[in-house]
């Protein structure tokens, strides 16, 4: 696994790579977090270079950042059809099947990389893993139903722990519900957790993408390997 100086020379690299990726006139979905971040960055340099591309943030962060780089924005409504987007994660399986939503903006990613002919996901080497469920499944909640939500989660055999933000208050995220991290463990079946998660009132959504990512650009030192389900 990299250490912290190389796993952000990693990001980096992933994240540069991602951004040749995008051609001129995409309709790009730009992703949340801190590798996501490095391709933005990227495709602001490639903006001012002369790229023409119109982008639709994942969340208000990287709103932000796109805005300070020049990046022009466009909304679902106006582009609902997206031709490529770059995005990170929090763990990726053989299958490129993913865990995402650490950093809490895993609605709007799922609504983005659904509507995208391609998601590239962008990791440094310690987010592979052979099987998902270290890394504690984020569930995007409304608070009206948290504790009837977390009923359900116990009994699916998981301990669910509501985000809090360092003041100790509930983490809001960009879409105003609560999210619970909830610890598997290991998830043999993500596709049948999906379903189970999905169909359960007071879910908004869940971090298990399956079937969305399109190729994966995985970070080892200087090097970027290329992973496709
Ligand atoms: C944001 O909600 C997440 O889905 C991120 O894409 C994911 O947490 C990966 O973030 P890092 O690149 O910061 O590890």
């Amino acid at each position: 696994m990299a250490n912290v100086p190389e796993k952000e020379q990693e990001k980096e690299a992933v994240g540069r790579a991602a951004a040749k990726l995008v051609r001129d006139g995409d309709i790009v979905g730009l992703g949340s977090g801190s590798t996501a971040y490095f391709a933005v960055v990227a495709l602001g340099e490639r903006v001012k270079a002369g790229l023409k591309i119109v982008g639709i943030p994942t969340s208000v962060q990287t709103a932000g950042l796109a805005r300070q780089l020049g990046i022009p924005l466009t909304t679902l409504d106006e582009h609902p059809e997206i031709d490529i987007t770059i995005d990170g994660a929090d763990e990726v399986d053989p299958q490129l099947r993913l865990i995402k939503g650490g950093g809490g903006a895993l609605l709007r990613e799922k609504v983005i990389a659904a509507a995208s002919k391609k998601m590239v996901v962008v990791a440094d080497s310690s987010k592979v893993v052979p099987v998902l469920g270290k890394f504690p499944l984020p569930v995007e909640v409304i608070s009206f139903a948290r504790t009837v939500v977390e009923k359900k989660i116990v009994s699916l055999g998981a301990s669910p722990k509501l985000r809090a933000k360092p003041d100790g208050s509930p983490f809001i995220t960009d879409n105003s519900n609560q999210i619970l991290d909830c610890s598997f463990g290991k998830i043999t079946d993500p596709a049948a957790l999906a379903l189970i998660l999905s169909d359960t009132p007071g879910i908004v959504e869940h971090g298990l993408f399956i079937g969305l990512a399109s190729i994966a650009l995985v970070g080892h030192g200087d090097r970027v390997e290329e992973l496709r389900p």
